[in-house]
């Protein structure tokens, strides 16, 4: 079961820093820590995450032994739980109609066999970014936690190769002319280690990390 227990926090630093503490402390697998507002909330890359007071899900789940396939599965699950028809743009951004609404950042110590699995999705507002949306009130925050506990359920259970073709399925730069910091191609799908192939002058390369933006 995963969500119970669950500490909510009216403001935090960051559910993830929260979650982080709890998990060190002992907490049981499942343990959810949820906020209305974050003063620090992180982002990948070492970005911030920022969010309208009370406009956000803000969560953090404390998993042990976590999947292999944990970002990949997560954000399937994000767009499964979502009222309207989402895509993944690599390595795990959320988008509606190329404009970002959900980010998923993962840290762990896959050594220690944890991982807190972080989840923000601009639910009534976004911030006041061209590159950012939200899901204009279409479900409230609380009815989407228990969209996204019960996909998340399901996700993080199911084989690597159902995980893929899912996340396949939801590809936003499939065919899509892309850019990064060292070249530039077209997006041709993830390998089946999560890593992006882009089909460029000199080749099919994979990109692990990093980001990737579209040309256009
Ligand atoms: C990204 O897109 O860069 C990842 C954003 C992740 C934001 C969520 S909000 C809840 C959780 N707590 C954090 O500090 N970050 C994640």
């Amino acid at each position: 079961m995963i969500g119970r227990p669950r500490v909510h926090h009216r403001v935090t630093d960051s559910t993830n820093e929260r979650a982080r503490a709890l998990t060190a402390a002992g907490a049981p697998h499942g343990t959810l820590v949820t906020a209305g507002e974050q003063t620090a909330g992180r982002g990948r890359q070492g970005r911030t995450w920022a969010a309208p007071p009370g406009s956000a899900l803000l969560m953090s789940l404390v998993l042990r032994d976590p999947p292999e396939a944990l970002p990949l599965a997560a954000a399937v699950a994000v767009c499964e739980a979502l009222p309207v028809e989402a895509a993944i743009k690599w390595p795990n951004d959320i988008w509606i109609e190329r404009r970002k609404v959900a980010g998923i950042l993962v840290e762990g110590r896959p050594q220690e066999g944890w991982a807190v699995l972080g989840i923000g999705v601009n639910v009534s507002a976004a911030p006041p970014l061209p590159e950012a949306t939200s899901l204009g009130g279409a479900v409230g925050v609380e009815d989407l936690l228990d969209r996204l506990l019960t996909a998340l359920g399901g996700w993080l259970r199911r084989p690597l190769p159902e995980v893929l073709t899912a996340w396949r399925s939801r590809d936003a730069l499939l065919g899509e002319a892309v850019r990064w910091q060292n070249g530039s191609g077209k997006g041709v799908g993830i390998d089946d280690a999560g890593a992006l192939l882009v089909d460029t002058d000199s080749g099919v390369v994979a990109l692990d990390a990093g980001e990737v933006h579209l040309l256009r």
